[in-house]
């Protein structure tokens, strides 16, 4: 069995597995130079050569326990037809909103979209690189993707997101159609051969309760009951939300990933799921002393349960690769 299952379904303590968000991305020299050569990123994350290839890039690097899929949670709106783009320093851009045209996209047609996402998770499996490892496959919740289909842009741009939610019924269409492509989404994946997945909840921090409740919690509960009735386990990550224990207890999930906002003592003695993450990407830019702190403090705090080391959100950019070598070697070292 793989570290990360030991961890999940045995609950094994001794093991502390690693992998981290974003770690196939624009810190890795490797990629930047694929990526200056393919501007356009959705065709890249469609690629059937390139895809396997960034997806293994940092396991060449680095011992980590699971690969990630390179893909993108927008990648979901583009199998929906709606026009996503990517521009350099401003993020993603999406177009036009058809409800009409979305509701009737077939799941035929979704599929076949997306079919060279399935085919490069079948590539990665092929590898040995992967032996004995996970290959995480992800899904964005509805929230978030709801979020970028009505708003086009990342909320750090702008957000009116009161006017459209303001529109029930149009909210109420939009979550259901894609609660469906979710699924399919998630099932493609795992036949593919992705061993756990991953919902990314990213704006969950941006509701209040009573949307928390219709908008996150319910949606979130089918996803993560639909993906342990594949025999798949699944990790949650509601970004930024202020309370994970009532997150846990309406939604179950197998994992749940903490950001770097929340206190990781509270977490412990309030979370009784397996726990991901927490460390602030930002340690990863400081000194190593300063960041082997950082680290041990989450491993020291996570000793007694069992805990899949991650950070609290994606690795930045501007990161050292260096730094990523010497955590992932301070975390198997540890206890050791
Ligand atoms: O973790 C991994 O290595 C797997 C690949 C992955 C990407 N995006 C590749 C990517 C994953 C898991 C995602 C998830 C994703 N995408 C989220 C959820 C996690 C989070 O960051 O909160 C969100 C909100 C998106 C949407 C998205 N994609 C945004 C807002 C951006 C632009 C911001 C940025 O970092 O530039 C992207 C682009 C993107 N997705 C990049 C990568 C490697 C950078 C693209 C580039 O090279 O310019």
């Amino acid at each position: 069995m793989s570290p990360i299952q030991q961890c999940i379904k045995n609950k094994d303590l001794k093991v502390k597995p690693i992998w981290i968000m974003r770690q196939a991305g624009r810190y890795l020299p490797e990629f930047r130079k694929i990526r200056e050569k393919n501007s356009n990123f959705i065709e890249l994350c469609l690629n059937k050569k390139l895809v396997p290839e960034i997806t293994l890039q940092p396991l060449k690097r680095f011992d980590f326990d699971a690969a990630i899929i390179f893909s993108d949670i927008l990648m979901v709106p583009y199998g929906l037809n709606q026009d996503v783009r990517f521009e350099k320093g401003y993020g993603p851009k999406l177009g036009e909103l058809n409800l009409d045209l979305i509701e009737k996209v077939e799941i035929e047609y979704f599929e076949k979209r997306l079919s060279p996402i399935y085919q490069s998770i079948e590539e990665v499996k092929k590898n040995n690189l992967v032996l004995n490892k996970d290959l995480i496959g992800f899904i964005g919740a509805p929230w978030t993707v709801l979020f970028y289909m009505l708003n086009k842009k990342s909320p750090k741009k702008e957000i009116n997101f009161n006017k459209f939610l303001n529109d029930e019924i149009m909210v109420k269409k939009l979550i259901t159609i894609l609660e469906k492509f979710l699924k399919i989404h998630i099932k493609k994946q795992v036949d593919s051969g992705s061993t756990i997945i991953q919902i990314f909840d990213s704006w969950a921090g941006l509701l209040n309760n009573k949307q928390l409740e219709e908008l996150v919690y319910e949606p979130t509960k089918r996803l993560v009951d639909y993906t342990k009735s594949l025999g798949v386990p699944v990790i949650c990550f509601p970004r930024g939300i202020k309370d994970y224990k009532i997150f846990e207890k309406e939604t179950k999930p197998d994992v749940l990933n903490i950001d770097y906002m929340v206190d990781p003592n509270q977490i412990s003695r309030d979370i009784s799921c397996v726990i991901q993450g927490g460390l602030d990407p930002k340690f990863l830019l400081m000194e190593k002393t300063d960041m082997k702190k950082e680290a041990i403090k989450y491993l020291k705090i996570f000793e007694e349960k069992p805990y899949i080391f991650n950070l609290g959100h994606g690795v930045l950019p501007e990161t050292n690769p260096e730094m990523v070598d010497y955590l992932v070697k301070l975390v198997k070292e540890y206890g050791k």
